[in-house]
């Protein structure tokens, strides 16, 4: 058996896929073959993303939050590119940092929106396809927040908690019927998203000079990994979370 992995002939979608880690996976994904549908909600640099990732790669406006948009993606995605076999749930929110007492219950029906119901919504749509089709793989983003409560992130630690569980229950559900569910957990990845984390250079040396590994994560750290798992190399890996963080959390 060979150790490459090969995604020919399969369809990705790609949530949050205009830059960041998103763009990444979708940049892994067609590396290994696959067509890719990557969505986020500003046109222009959507369509910038695609036309960097080559022909392999389509960029399909959609707001992750608003349920019509969701559906007209996939209904897109299905007669531009085909029917999907790899459904990444990647695009967040990250609003109402502070302390609990001063997050209120707005904040949490938008972190659901976005970081939870999106990721809901789309496997609900999608799953009945790979169901019917035999095979599909579903990778949910989470983050190592979501196994430990992020200071100041307690919506944020909620939310991808939530999707943890999900992945878990979804890969129970699903894997007699071919369907694998995963997660990927990231630590600290240098992005717009985190910039907080990484820009302050004091910060940046605190929270890097603790990890095993001394150097920020790159996008590409997450896209190898989620590109692996939605491969038939990947096929005995369900239900698992897997943490990539430098061994922060170690
Ligand atoms: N960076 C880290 O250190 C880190 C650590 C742990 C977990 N994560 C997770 O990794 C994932 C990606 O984060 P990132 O760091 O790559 O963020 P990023 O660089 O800010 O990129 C986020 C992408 O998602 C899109 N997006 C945001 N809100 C959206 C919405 N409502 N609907 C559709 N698209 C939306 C953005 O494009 P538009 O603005 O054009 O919509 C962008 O393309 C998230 O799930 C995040 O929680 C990141």
């Amino acid at each position: 058996m060979g150790l490459e992995i090969s995604l020919e002939n399969r369809v990705a979608l790609v949530t949050g896929g205009g830059r960041g880690i998103g763009k990444a996976i979708a940049g892994a994904l067609a590396s290994a073959g696959a067509r890719v549908v990557i969505a986020s909600r500003k046109k222009e640099s959507l369509e910038q993303a695609a036309a960097e990732l080559g022909s392999n790669v389509v960029g399909i406006p959609c707001h992750v939050g608003r349920a019509d948009e969701l559906e007209e993606l996939v209904t897109q995605t299905e007669s531009q590119v085909g029917p999907i076999d790899i459904l990444v749930n990647n695009a967040a929110t990250n609003i109402g940092q502070g302390p609990a007492l001063q997050t209120d219950t707005a904040m949490l029906d938008k972190m659901v929106d976005t970081n939870v119901k999106a990721a809901l919504r789309l496997v609900h749509r999608v799953v009945p396809g790979m169901i019917d089709r035999g095979h599909g793989s579903i990778i949910n983003i989470v983050s190592i927040s979501g196994l430990k409560p992020q200071p100041g992130g307690l919506l944020y630690s909620f939310t991808k908690a939530g999707l943890i569980m999900l992945t878990r229950a979804w890969a129970r559900e699903f894997g007699p019927r071919g369907v694998r569910v995963n997660a990927i957990a990231p630590g600290l990845i240098q992005t717009e998203f985190s910039a907080y984390f990484w820009d302050d250079e004091a910060r940046r040396a605190e929270l890097v000079g603790d990890q095993p590994i001394q150097r920020l994560g790159q996008p590409n750290d997450i896209g190898i990994a989620a590109a692996f798992l939605g491969s038939d190399a990947a096929s005995f890996i369900t239900g698992h979370t897997l943490v990539i963080d430098g061994g922060a959390t170690a």
